[in-house]
């Protein structure tokens, strides 16, 4: 049986290191209130002409092609995902394609947010267990900054997020007792807008029964960006936080379970759990409630804040820098957000 497995792993985070004081210059917060609600210290923020989406897509994929011993050109596929794209469309994946110089290959990208690196896992891993691709680069990468509330309005959202990159080149395994075992996705789009950024849109939620936020009461007529939107300010990310925070401490450890079960495999057998990156205390809940140790579950929202589908590659590669599991360790990664989507993948290293 093939299987795939990761044969190199790179981040990129912006230099620029906005703390919460920096915050509370422009918003009615506190460092205390950030800490104690989100775990959060710091986050990085792109900077201006330097970074965007893209850009820091290239610059944590060359990495993980350098370390997969590989060039760009061997590349024979890319997955790109983001909730933040440069571009309304194309995605970001031909960008990269593009600034990377590679051959004429598949460029797919995914919209699932905070689930987008495992989605574009399992498929990577699909098409590498068919032997239909032979290096898949999987790019995950978010800037939020540019598009934040940064009033005292925002704050719930706001505060949370950071920007950066994380990528990941698959190969085939050469041991079937290495690499990915399994991935789970799952979705359920009854409460889609309450984590959602609807503008520019076309406001599908007016023909849903199920309308949170309350949608405009015109249409549109297919404009996307109209004055009356812009002077609503109504651009921004909603997200009705608690309603998040709530059903995320179920379906994570459900997710987790989920492929533990399906590999017959127990929680203790876990080398190193990496959870999205969503907020301290989703962590810290889902940790007590699968009974793992500190050293099981790794963490460093304190330093990046929430990078939606580039949380989990990050701090993948931070754990893997740090040395924090070794060859034929078992590692579990799990996310849950906007959609709602949520997925786990298992993988022996
Ligand atoms: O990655 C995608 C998935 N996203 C998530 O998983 C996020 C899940 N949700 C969360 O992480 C938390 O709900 C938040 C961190 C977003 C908010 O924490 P919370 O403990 O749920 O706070 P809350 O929204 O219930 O607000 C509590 C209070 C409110 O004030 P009142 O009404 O009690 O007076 C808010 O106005 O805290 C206030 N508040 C703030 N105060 C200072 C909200 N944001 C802030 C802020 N600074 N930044």
């Amino acid at each position: 049986m093939i299987r795939s497995k990761i044969a190199g792993i790179g981040m990129y985070v912006p230099e620029n290191v906005v703390t919460n004081k920096d915050l509370m210059k422009v918003m009615d917060t506190s460092d205390e209130w950030i800490q104690e609600r989100t775990g959060i210290k710091e986050r990085r923020f792109a900077t201006r002409y330097k970074d965007t989406t893209t850009t820091m897509g290239v610059e944590a994929a060359k990495i993980a092609i350098e370390r997969a011993g590989i060039t760009a050109r061997d590349i024979d596929f890319i997955v790109f995902a983001t909730l933040s794209p440069d571009y309304f469309f194309p995605g970001c994946g031909v960008l990269l394609q593009r600034m990377l110089q590679m051959r004429e290959i598949g460029a797919l990208d995914i919209r699932n947010q905070c689930s987008g690196f495992l989605y574009g896992l399992s498929v990577g891993d699909q098409f590498i267990r068919t032997g239909m691709y032979k290096n898949i680069l999987l790019v995950a990468s978010e800037t939020h900054s540019y598009a934040l509330d940064f009033s005292t309005r925002g704050r719930n959202v706001s505060v949370i997020f950071g920007d950066g990159a994380g990528a990941v080149v698959l190969q085939p395994s050469q041991d079937e007792n290495r690499g990915i075992l399994s991935t789970h996705l799952h979705s359920d789009g009854s409460e889609a807008e309450l984590l959602s950024m609807m503008n520019p849109g076309f406001h599908a939620g007016r023909f849903a029964e199920n309308k949170k936020p309350p949608m405009p009461e015109k249409p549109y007529g297919g404009l996307f960006i109209t004055e009356e939107l812009v002077q609503k300010e109504d651009l921004y990310p909603y997200m009705d936080g608690p309603a998040v925070f709530r059903k995320a401490v179920i379906k994570m450890p459900e997710v987790i379970m989920e492929a533990l079960s399906q590999n017959g495999l127990k929680t203790s057998d876990i080398k190193i759990l990496i959870p999205h990156q969503a907020n301290l205390r989703i962590s810290q809940y889902v940790q007590r409630k699968m009974n793992l140790s500190d050293e099981q579950v790794f963490n460093n929202i304190q330093k990046f804040g929430n990078t939606t589908a580039a949380s989990v590659p990050i701090a993948f590669c931070e754990a893997w820098e740090l040395g924090k599991f070794k060859e034929g360790d078992l590692i579990c990664l799990a996310a849950f957000g906007s959609g709602f989507t949520w997925a786990s993948a298992l993988l022996k290293w």
